[in-house]
């Protein structure tokens, strides 16, 4: 399964009272209440003072907003990017950086077309902040590339094997087989197929997308 680095609402249950009762509904529901409120108010304050300060850059961001001027680095190269408090990652990626690789569909978590690698983990990229990456390596589909432009091997065997239709999800397919085989290098069909789980396919090609996997697996 994916572990997406997200925000994660405080809905624990204090001593004594089980999780589920009203009041800790009551808590989790005002946990996240603070949380839309402090992402709206930080970007008020972001834009307002872009607003105010058009053309000076302040040295410091102002109370209760975050730092925009982000360096992320993406495929082993750092690069600085403006980001809005409450942008994902995915945002980030294909309209400031130009990785267009990385793909948008459900944008909720939900299909895997947007993974990516972070240290080694597949990360649903429209599920993430931008600024709770820190200074982890994002991994895209474009960072597979070789020096010369040449496929990487995963991506060869995918196409060996006939693995997309459409191929709109095949950027995260691939990404969860890197993960998968970089971990894992020789895994069992059922392996292959757990790793992939998180992605969704439209067209159904989930056994050309085994195969590929089992062909990387083979010819790595
Ligand atoms: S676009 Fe991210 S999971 Fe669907
Ligand atoms: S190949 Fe079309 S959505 Fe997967």
């Amino acid at each position: 399964m994916k572990d997406p680095v997200i925000y994660q609402p405080d809905g624990e249950a204090t001593a004594g009272e089980p999780a589920g009762t009203a009041s800790s509904v009551l808590k989790k529901k005002a946990s996240r209440r603070a949380f839309i409120k402090g992402v709206i108010a930080s970007g008020a304050v972001a834009g307002s003072s872009a607003f105010l300060f058009s053309g000076c850059a302040p040295d410091k961001p102002a109370a209760g907003s975050v730092e925009r001027l982000l360096s992320l680095t993406v495929n082993g190269q750092v690069r600085r990017v403006d980001v809005l408090p409450n942008e994902t990652l995915a945002m980030t990626l294909r309209y400031k950086l130009g990785l267009t690789g990385t793909k948008l569909s459900c944008d909720r978590g939900e299909c895997g077309a947007c993974t990516v690698v972070i240290d080694g983990r597949t990360v649903y990229a429209c599920s993430t902040l931008t600024h709770m990456v820190g200074d982890r390596n994002v991994r895209t589909i474009e960072g597979l590339e070789g020096p010369n432009g040449e496929l990487h091997p995963i991506q060869q065997a995918f196409i060996d094997e006939l693995g997309p239709q459409c191929g709109f999800c095949t950027p995260g397919q691939i990404m969860s087989t890197v993960a998968l085989l970089e971990a894992n290098p020789n895994p069992s069909r059922d392996e292959a197929r757990h790793a992939l789980s998180g992605n969704l396919c439209r067209c159904g090609a989930y056994d050309h997308y085994l195969n590929s996997v089992m062909r990387a697996a083979q010819e790595a």
